[in-house]
Formats: structure tokens, C-alpha cells, sequence
């Protein structure tokens, strides 16, 4: 490494007024300044001053306008009648069918960070069997696994992660041997990321040899999807619908056969599940229809008074939460990524951003907000589908996301929806679980109440936390 900054990157730094960048240069050894000059060249400094524009000193508006949004029209809601416990039959068959005909892939966006859980790893080796202790990835390889023997068909799945957990997932996942998947069927991919600005634009450091940066958000996923062919692989291997879930919940029933039947029965290009709100302050995204196209709301954007509107019965206007799992269709992907299209748009986050003082080289933790990221929403995608169907599921089966240390969605709730779900799938097959007792059942032991009372029978008493497995081989 020259003694002075390269001279390319003294003119690229101060046209965008960021020479501060390089203060330091001069306290850093050659790998420091290395790594410093690589961060650099990664950056897209007119999209940065482009976003600064628009997001941070210019008017920044609501990206969707709260104001106009009404309930989803175009929506299944839990079946209630004879005509509609058929359909969804129907669609379940059809889902089968497209999972045995190799038509499906599966994708989890996993770039989070498990912080707020005071958890510093990636979220997916959070532990969350209530007995088991077994991995949100674990759990969910173990259902993907099953599904495929059940549909004789591997499913492929795309594993999306971040600058932060790329590498330590790797590493889990081959250390446990990909939980019996074959690394042939999983595709790891890294969403890329962007720098952190402070008020006035500038690029926040880390520290004197590092620009603070943050993921852009799993709507990058598009981009880095494109960027590593994953959507060939998908074209090559035949699969036609992607379905699409966060790392976060254990309980979200994978490639769920009925989803995938609708959205195709729809001719949908994009599909959304969704449950209705705890309340009006329940952090999640609401699903709506603006201007005739269904989009979401994210609940940072949905004004407290919006949120609140009731109708007549008292119930929630706008009650259709996010739970971020959606099918797309491949070729809709496609049309996103190709040439010429506008890409989605951009959101800001107004956070504490640990960065390095200008004036003292110290690094501070902030006591406010003091900085900005910016992130692709995925679910921005909705309004572009020429159709987009809104699926209404049973939330105590289905939503038991993990978010928060304590309370709410918490590893607390989600353990015991785990097992409550189990207690339940044992009770209607005629067995039971004593008082206090905990069963757990792995997704390789049955995959759901039909599957276990094949397994079971009835009649039997848990009377200890116990884990339901299949026979290992050699105990067979
Ligand atoms: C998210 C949704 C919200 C929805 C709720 C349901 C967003 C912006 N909001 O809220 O509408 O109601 O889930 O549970 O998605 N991720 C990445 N890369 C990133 C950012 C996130 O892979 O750059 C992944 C995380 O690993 C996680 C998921 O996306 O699996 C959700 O991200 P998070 O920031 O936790 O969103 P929530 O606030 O939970």
C-alpha cells in the first residue's frame, strides 16, 4: 500500500465531499489500509448522495400514502363454509403436485443478526426446541426434509445472508452437516450492504480502517440473487415458485401446500400471508389495498391514528398483519431483476450508530439516534405483481415469530406455542400429555397430526418432557 491515498480515491472522495474517509490513513498499517480502500471501492457514491438526497436532507416522504389504504380485496380468509374447506383441499392437492414435480424452491432470508435477543449470532442458531434445544435452522431443514421425502422430491433451498452472518452460518451448517440435507440442494447467497450516513450525508466509520455499514435490507435479495445466478440455478433445476419465509419463526409451516395451490389457482405472481393484528400496536407490517394495488404498510410508516381505526363491531380496519411469508413466481423474479427496471425503492432507518469521532479518532456509542440506514423491503415488490393474492392463516398455529428478549414474540412464546401445537397434535390422536410434561415432535417424526397418528396410534401417556424422533438407523 502507497504511504499517501491513492490519488483516484483522493478525487472520488472529495467530489462527494467524504475526504473524511480517509483521515486516518496515516495511523493505519498496510492491511488497515487495504481493507479501508476495498470498503471504498465498493461504494456506489452517487446512489449514496442519491439516497442521502431524498431520504435524509431532502422532504422524505411516506413511500406508500397511509391515508388512502383500505383492507386487502383480493383475499382468502380462513375457510368457513363446506364450498371453502373444498377449495382448500383442492389447493393442497395442487400444491403436492407442484412440490412432486420439482417446481418449488424454498428461501429464507437469513441476514439478521440475533441482538435484540441479546443473542450475538446469526438468528437462525438461535436454540428454540422447547426440549431439544434444536436451531431455528435446524427446525427448519428438519421440515424441509421431511416434506421432500414425503413429495419424493428434494426441494432445493436458498439460504440468504448477510456480511454479518455469512460466514458463521457456513460454518454451522457445514459443522452439522446441513442436518441431513444434501449441500447440493442448499444455496448460501450474500445480500450485499451500504454505508451508514450521519444528518448531513457524510459516512459514518466504524473505526479508523472501517466504514459503518448496514445490510440493504431483504429486498436485496433481488440484487443478489441476480448478481449470483441463483436465478438461472432456479430456471435450470425446473422450479417455477419460490416460496419465501424469515428465519424468525419456527412454527411457519414450509412450501405449505395450500399456500402454493392458491397463489397458482390465482394466477398470482406474488402471494402474502397474513393474520390478523394483536392490536393496533403490534409491530407489523399491514397488508392493504391503495389505489386498487395490494402493498404493505411497514408499521414504522403507519401513522398511530390510521392504525387505530376500528370498525363498526370495534375490530381492527386495517387487520391484516404481515407475517412475511409470500410465494413468488420465478419469472416474476426475473422481471424484477432485468434490465431497465426501476428496482424498489428505498427506506431509512434512524438509528444509534456506533462511528468514530472526526475530532477526537475516538469510537462513540451513542446515547440517541445519530445516523442513517438504508433498506430494500421485499414486500415492495407487491404492487409491481399484475396479481397478488392475500391468504388469511390460523396465527396460534402459524405465526410464533422470535423478536424480542422478553414478552411478545419472545423465545418464551414461541417455545411454548411449540409446544402447545405438539400437546394438541397428541390430544386429537387420542394420547396425552400429563400436566407440566413438555413433547416435542421433530418434523422428521411427523409433519403434522395425520403423519403423528400414523406414528402413535392412540392411547399413550407422556408423563416426561420427551422428543419425538425417528429411529436411528442402527437402533431400527
Ligand atoms: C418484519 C416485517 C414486518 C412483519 C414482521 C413479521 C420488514 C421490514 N418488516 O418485521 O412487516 O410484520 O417481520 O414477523 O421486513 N433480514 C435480512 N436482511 C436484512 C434485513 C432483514 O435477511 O437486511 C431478515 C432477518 O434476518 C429476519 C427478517 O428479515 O429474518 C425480518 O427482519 P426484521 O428487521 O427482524 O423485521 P421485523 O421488524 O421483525
Amino acid at each position: 500500500m502507497p504511504t499517501k491515498v491513492p490519488q483516484p480515491i483522493v478525487d472520488r472522495l472529495a467530489e462527494h465531499g467524504q475526504s473524511h474517509l480517509c483521515a486516518w490513513w496515516n495511523d493505519l498499517d498496510d492491511a488497515a489500509r487495504d481493507r479501508l480502500v476495498r470498503q471504498i471501492d465498493q461504494i456506489d457514491f452517487d446512489q449514496v448522495a442519491h439516497l442521502v438526497g431524498s431520504l435524509v436532507t431532502g422532504d422524505h416522504a411516506a413511500p406508500v400514502d397511509a391515508s388512502q389504504a383500505s383492507p386487502p380485496s383480493k383475499l382468502e380468509r380462513l375457510p368457513q363454509s363446506e364450498d371453502d374447506f373444498t377449495r382448500w383441499d383442492e389447493a393442497r392437492e395442487a400444491g403436492l403436485e407442484l412440490l412432486s414435480a420439482g417446481k418449488v424452491a424454498a428461501m429464507v432470508v437469513a441476514g439478521g443478526q440475533g441482538s435484540r435477543l441479546g443473542f450475538e449470532h446469526p438468528k437462525g442458531l438461535y436454540p428454540i426446541g422447547p426440549v431439544s434445544g434444536k436451531s431455528l435452522f435446524q427446525l427448519h431443514f428438519e421440515q424441509l426434509e421431511a416434506l421432500s421425502d414425503r413429495v419424493g422430491h428434494r426441494i432445493p433451498y436458498f439460504v440468504m445472508t448477510s456480511e454479518a452472518t455469512d460466514q458463521p452460518t457456513k460454518e454451522y451448517l457445514d459443522d452439522n452437516e446441513y442436518f441431513g440435507y444434501s449441500p447440493h440442494d442448499v444455496y448460501l447467497f450474500q445480500q450485499g450492504w451500504l454505508p451508514a450516513v450521519d444528518a448531513d450525508g457524510r459516512i459514518l466509520l466504524a473505526d479508523k480502517d472501517r466504514i459503518a455499514t448496514s445490510p440493504d435490507g431483504h429486498g436485496g435479495m433481488l440484487r443478489a440473487l441476480s448478481r449470483s445466478g441463483l436465478l438461472e440455478v432456479m430456471s435450470d433445476r425446473g422450479v417455477e415458485t419460490v416460496f419465501y419465509h424469515q428465519v424468525d419463526n419456527p412454527t411457519i409451516p414450509l412450501c405449505d401446500p395450500t399456500f402454493l395451490g392458491l397463489h397458482r389457482r390465482h394466477s398470482s405472481q406474488m402471494s402474502t400471508k397474513v393474520v390478523a393484528k394483536r392490536d393496533a400496536a403490534e409491530k407489523m407490517g399491514v397488508v392493504v389495498d391503495v389505489d386498487g394495488k395490494t402493498q404493505i404498510i411497514e408499521y414504522s410508516d403507519l401513522p398511530d391514528d390510521k392504525a387505530a381505526e376500528t370498525d363498526g363491531d370495534g375490530s381492527l380496519r386495517l387487520w391484516a398483519g404481515n407475517t412475511a411469508v409470500h410465494c413468488f413466481e420465478r419469472s416474476f423474479l426475473d422481471e424484477l431483476t432485468a434490465d431497465g427496471s426501476p428496482g424498489l425503492p428505498f427506506h431509512r432507518a434512524h438509528k444509534k450508530i456506533a462511528h468514530l469521532d472526526l475530532q477526537t479518532g475516538e469510537v462513540v456509542e451513542p446515547e440517541e439516534p445519530n445516523g442513517f440506514k438504508f433498506e430494500q423491503f421485499i414486500f415492495d415488490a407487491l404492487p409491481e405483481a399484475s396479481s397478488a393474492l392475500v391468504m388469511e392463516v390460523d396465527r396460534a398455529t402459524e405465526f410464533n415469530p422470535v423478536k424480542n428478549a422478553e414478552g411478545d414474540d419472545s423465545p418464551a412464546t414461541a417455545k411454548a406455542a411449540i409446544a402447545r401445537i405438539h400437546r394438541d397434535w397428541i390430544s386429537r390422536v387420542g394420547s396425552s400429555v400429563a400436566e407440566g410434561a413438555t413433547v416435542e415432535i421433530s418434523p422428521l417424526f411427523a409433519l403434522d397430526v395425520v403423519e403423528l397418528e400414523e406414528k402413535l396410534g392412540d392411547g399413550r401417556r407422556f408423563e416426561k418432557d420427551e422428543v419425538l424422533e425417528p429411529p436411528r438407523v442402527h437402533d431400527a
